[in-house]
């Protein structure tokens, strides 16, 4: 018997990850993004990791447009910019800090750090679509991280 989504979600939410922001552009250089945990490192030689997509997000069709994405992976205190890109609608950049990087695509300021990242590669993965990021470029800071695990944000209690 297939397994409920209510549940399945339930049980993956048990596996905490960090929160990132993948952003994209259309080809007038319009700027797309949404607050994504279902992404990994695949692979150190050649660099690519994957990204996973909603087949409904608003931001889904413009990956196909520019076939590139940065991965933002947000600091401890970027929370509420999870929430924004968590949230469907409205102009997501106004008022936001970001500049372009090498690939001309948004990079969040204040992060943890980014991975900027060309499509090489689209599966189909039932309600989502996975893409693979070539990585063209990938910086990182010491600061904590902004954590989800069963559905809430979390931080790091050690030091
Ligand atoms: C912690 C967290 C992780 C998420 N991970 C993903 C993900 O990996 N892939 C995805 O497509 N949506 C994910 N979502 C949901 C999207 O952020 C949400 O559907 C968003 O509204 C999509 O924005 P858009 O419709 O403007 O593109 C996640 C949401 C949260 C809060």
């Amino acid at each position: 018997m297939a397994i409920d989504p209510a549940e399945l979600r339930k049980v993956m939410g048990c596996f905490a990850t960090g929160v990132t922001v993948i952003t994209t552009r259309d080809q007038n250089g319009k700027p797309y993004g949404l607050t994504a945990n279902a992404v990994t490192s695949l692979s150190l030689t050649p660099p690519l990791l994957l990204i996973c997509v909603d087949r409904k997000a608003e931001t889904f069709p413009h990956f196909f447009d520019s076939k590139l994405f940065v991965l933002n992976i947000l600091a401890a205190h970027q929370e509420a910019i999870s929430r924004r890109f968590a949230t469907t609608g409205g102009d997501k950049f106004t008022g936001l800090d970001f500049h372009l990087g090498r690939l001309d695509t948004p990079i969040l300021d204040g992060t943890l750090g980014h991975v900027e990242c060309r499509i090489i590669e689209t599966l189909e993965g039932g309600d989502h679509v996975i893409h693979i990021g070539q990585v063209e470029h990938a910086e990182a800071e010491e600061k904590r991280p902004l954590l989800f695990f069963r559905g809430k944000y979390r931080h790091l209690a050690d030091s």
